[in-house]
């Protein structure tokens, strides 16, 4: 069960983490599987994968979570039958219209992190609508759409060195990296059961704790996040120190 129901969520919002989990990312794998062993195409996976997507986010805010990163589409993605990444961009669109209603009410802000230049110009116009529109809110929710970790660290090398400059700082690449608005992640949850980054964030997680659970993403629930959190608070994070 899971430790508050979400019709209290007003009432325990904020009071479960404390500032040593600011920030949670997901990889949110499994889809595919799980509509597979059901008889059911992939697309139908990812159509669940994101009502669980909005589900988990939000319950993640109301406990308190104050920045929520989903990799929702990698720069391998592309790889994909045409018909896979279309359905994904469909759900995206989906999602944003929606969001478009309710963001001001949950008090979120929403980034897209990555390289959205190729995308349609639909959809790059909704973005930029749902990022202006939101842009006064609270909690942030990082969106990962044609994001990949090693063109992320590109782009913020590049752009460091736009000013002119002949070497660069960590702080630098802090400062340029498209999360640039977020600390880094405290905890990274894979779904899925495979134990990889995937390329996601591999600058920002340098002194993440990892959690990767078998079960494949349409299947997380509310209860699975406070599992997660507990066992977040078991871990002594030293980075590098004793
Ligand atoms: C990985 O599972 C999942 C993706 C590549 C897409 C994730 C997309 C969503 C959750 C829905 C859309 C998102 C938003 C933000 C509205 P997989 O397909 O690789 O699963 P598999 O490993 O079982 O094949």
């Amino acid at each position: 069960m899971s430790l508050f129901k979400r019709k209290e969520k007003n009432k325990y919002e904020g009071t479960f983490v404390d500032s040593r989990l600011s920030h949670i990312a997901f990889i949110m794998d499994g889809n595919g599987r799980w509509a597979k062993r059901r008889g059911m195409p992939r697309e139908y996976g990812h159509s669940v994968g994101a009502k669980v997507f909005k589900r988990v986010s939000e319950y993640c805010g109301d406990i308190g979570i104050k920045h929520v990163t989903v990799y929702a589409f990698s720069t391998e993605n592309w790889k994909r039958p045409q018909k896979e990444v279309n359905a994904i961009m469909k759900l995206l669109e989906q999602y944003l219209f929606e969001a478009l209603d309710t963001l001001a009410e949950k008090n979120v802000q929403i980034h897209f992190i990555g390289d959205r230049s190729i995308l349609s110009e639909k959809l790059i116009s909704l973005m930029d609508k749902v990022e202006k529109e939101s842009a006064c809110n609270e909690k942030i929710l990082n969106i990962a759409i044609n994001y990949g970790g090693k063109d992320d660290i590109v782009h913020a090398v590049n752009n460091a060195l736009k000013g002119g400059k002949t070497s660069i700082s960590e702080k630098d690449i802090d400062n340029n990296l498209y999360t640039a608005h977020s600390p880094s992640p405290d905890l990274i949850v894979r779904t899925g059961g495979d134990y990889r980054i995937s390329n996601f964030l591999i600058w920002q997680s340098a002194y993440s704790e990892f959690i990767f659970t078998p079960k494949l993403w349409p299947e997380l629930n509310e209860a699975d996040i406070d599992n997660f959190v507990r066992e977040f608070y078991t871990r002594q994070r030293r980075y590098g120190g004793l």
